[in-house]
Formats: C-alpha cells, sequence, structure tokens
C-alpha cells in the first residue's frame, strides 16, 4: 500500500511522506499513534480528485500559529494555581496572562496569516471531500481548522463581508482555546465524563471568551465564537443556555443580529458538531459523513439555526469524494466502491464507482451516476 497524504506529528514533523511504502513497521508506528484511517494511492482509484478547500502549505501554517498561540498562553499559566472558575477567571484576567496571548507574536502572526487562509477559502464554494481523516498527530487544532473551514465556506455562501469573516476565523481557530484552563487528564480522558468532569468541561467557553473578549483591534465578535458554540437553537446548550432565532433579512444576504445568540456563533456551533462527530479519535472511528449530514439536517430549529442548516447542506455534500459505500438496493445490492465526484447542481447524488460486488471480491469497475435518469437506487456512507 502507498500513503496518498503526508502524515505529521505532534510538532509538525513529517512522520510519513506521501507516496512512501507502507511496512508493518510504519502501520504499527501509525496505529501506536492513533491513526485510524489513512488515505492510501492506489490504481484504481488514482484519478479521484481529493479537494482540499486550503493548500498544504496554508493548513500547515495556519496549524502551526493555533499550536503556538495554544503553547504560549498555556506557558503563562506556569505557578499558578487556581482551582475555581471564579479563581481561573481572575488568572486569565490578570496582565500576565492576558498580555502573554494577546502580545504574543504567534498570536500576531496568527491574524497575520488568517488573511492567506481566508484568501483561499474565497475560491471554494462546497467542501467536497472528506474532513474527518485528519493527518496530523494532533486533534486540537486540526479541528480548529476544519471548523474554521466549514463555518467560512458558510460565511461565503452568505456573502459576509471581510471583517466578518477574519472575526469568524480567529473565533474558531481559538474557539476551544478554554480547555486549556481544564486539567489535561479530564480534557483528552477517552471514555464518558462523569457528571462532575462534564461541569468543568462545559467552562471552557467562558475561559475562551474571557481570554478573547477585549481584543479591540479585532473586534470582540470574536470572542462569542468559543463563548456560544456550545450553545443551542432551543436554549438548551451551555455555558448560558441562549436561545438563537436569527433570520436572514430580505435580501437574504445578512443577518440581524438582535437576538441572544450572534449569528457567526449559531455557524460555528454547527460545524463544531458536524466536524467533532465526523473525525476519528484515537479511541473510536468518526460517524459516517451521510450520518453526520441528517444529524445536521435533523437538528434544524431545535439545535442549529434553521436557515443556517439550509446553507450548510448546500455546501457539504451527504457523501462527499473518497467516501466508501455500499449499495443498498437493486442489482448491485451490496456492492461497494467509491464517490468519484460530486455533481455540483445536485450534491445528495454523486457519481460512485463500483470495485467489489457483494461477496467482496474485486470487480471491473462500474461507474454509476446517481444524477441519470431511472437510478433510484440508495447507497451509504461505509467505514
Ligand atoms: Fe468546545
Ligand atoms: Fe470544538
Amino acid at each position: 500500500m502507498i500513503l496518498g497524504k503526508t502524515i505529521y506529528g505532534y510538532n509538525y514533523e513529517v512522520l510519513l511522506n506521501k507516496g512512501v511504502v507502507l511496512t508493518d513497521a510504519y502501520i504499527k508506528l501509525l496505529k501506536n499513534r492513533g491513526f485510524i484511517r489513512i488515505y492510501i494511492d492506489d490504481n484504481e482509484t488514482a484519478d479521484i480528485v481529493l479537494k482540499d478547500p486550503i493548500s498544504e502549505k496554508i493548513r500547515i501554517m495556519s496549524t502551526k500559529d493555533i499550536f503556538k498561540t495554544y503553547q504560549v498562553t498555556r506557558s503563562s499559566l506556569a505557578d499558578i494555581e487556581a482551582d475555581t472558575a471564579e479563581s481561573i477567571i481572575k488568572c486569565i484576567n490578570t496582565p500576565k496572562v492576558k498580555k502573554s496571548f494577546q502580545e504574543s507574536p504567534a498570536f500576531k502572526q496568527l491574524c497575520n496569516d488568517i488573511n492567506y487562509f481566508i484568501d483561499e477559502i474565497m475560491n471554494q464554494d462546497i467542501l467536497s471531500g472528506l474532513n474527518s481523516i485528519k493527518s496530523f498527530d494532533n486533534y486540537t487544532y486540526e479541528h480548529s481548522i476544519d471548523t474554521a473551514v466549514i463555518s467560512l465556506i458558510i460565511g461565503k455562501r452568505l456573502f459576509l463581508e471581510k471583517d466578518k469573516m477574519v472575526q469568524m476565523a480567529i473565533g474558531e481557530f481559538l474557539h476551544d482555546i478554554g480547555k486549556i484552563f481544564i486539567n489535561e487528564k479530564i480534557i483528552n480522558k477517552p471514555g464518558k465524563l462523569t457528571a462532575d468532569e462534564f461541569d468543568l468541561v462545559k467552562q471552557h467557553p467562558i475561559y475562551g471568551y474571557e481570554l478573547l473578549k477585549d481584543l479591540q483591534k479585532i473586534g470582540t465578535t470574536s470572542a462569542h465564537i468559543p463563548y456560544q458554540h456550545h450553545e443551542r437553537q432551543d436554549g438548551t446548550g451551555y455555558p448560558r443556555g441562549l436561545k438563537g432565532t436569527n433570520k436572514l433579512d430580505n435580501k437574504g444576504v445578512a443577518y440581524s443580529e438582535q437576538e441572544k445568540m450572534v449569528m457567526i456563533a449559531e455557524i460555528a456551533a454547527l460545524a463544531d458538531v458536524y466536524d467533532a462527530c465526523s473525525s476519528d479519535r484515537p479511541y473510536r472511528p468518526g460517524l459516517p459523513p451521510d450520518i453526520v449530514y441528517e444529524l445536521i439536517k435533523s437538528g434544524a430549529g431545535s439545535q442549529f439555526n434553521k436557515e443556517l442548516v439550509d446553507c450548510f447542506l448546500s455546501v457539504v455534500p451527504k457523501y462527499p469524494v473518497g467516501c466508501e459505500i455500499r449499495i443498498k438496493d437493486g442489482m448491485y445490492t451490496d456492492f461497494r466502491g467509491v464517490v468519484s465526484s460530486l455533481n455540483m447542481y445536485e450534491l445528495s447524488k454523486p457519481k460512485v464507482r463500483l470495485l467489489q460486488d457483494d461477496k467482496g471480491k474485486k470487480i471491473n469497475h462500474v461507474e454509476i451516476d446517481f444524477s441519470s435518469q431511472g437510478v433510484c437506487t440508495e447507497i451509504e456512507c461505509i467505514r
């Protein structure tokens, strides 16, 4: 097997280069590091284009910016002992912590580089491929990048102005930074959290807000992404149980923000759930993309802003390119293959390439275009 995409380690050093032959030792190394799935190059799918909305160069640059901003903020916490929410908030607002974050070269670099990130997204209309297979050994930072990618693609569809896009990107890059003020053992706990532990984790939006709230140059809107990304439309979210009912204005291009949740945080809430549910973690594989798609769809109105869900469904395909699928009915029942390309006019009707029959035996390729008349077979994503 040939590795299809370069894999990076914790400090963004190259672990394995694209094109390397995967030996047993390499496979073991990847498994030990918690990689559940990776990209493989093979002849049968070599022509399928897996397009990342951002270039590898910008992805690495932005991931490093987030990484360094986290590091510098974390290092300012040395010798500080704060164990209650009140004392942690007090500590975040001390000049030592605030300044080391806001005035750090790392954060300044992040604010600068964000423009390149947005420029690349402005050339994208949809999220065509899988964002669930992570190529970095560090979930937090890549999750932050991928939620920003989804949010900005939605923002572009809504014709948001550049300054809104910048605020959204900064807020998304740092939406979970509040977690550095919570015991790492709880944050990285593989299994289910106890009620007490979850209560502690639920403070991370507040901590993130406290850290970002007085960024004069960028504006305070960014801080509302960390603050509100776990709020839900019906008020069942945390930390404040806010409700959200923003409506598109009559031109369909902007949102009024008189309501309680700010619109960019409503976008963030949706992008956060989509990426978190579909991503692999060392202790569990991500949910298949079609399941996550339905999850978001069914949350319209109660969990997520209804109009934003409609927008989301128009930019994120149910069956992304590169996704493995199984045919559910008809003459090809139980045949398996991959999504080979999308139909831009009907995102939920892709082209698929069948590679195996119902017994799992390799077959000569069969291409099915689900947008063609008369094709009414059903498919599902498989792991
Ligand atoms: Fe979060
Ligand atoms: Fe998150």
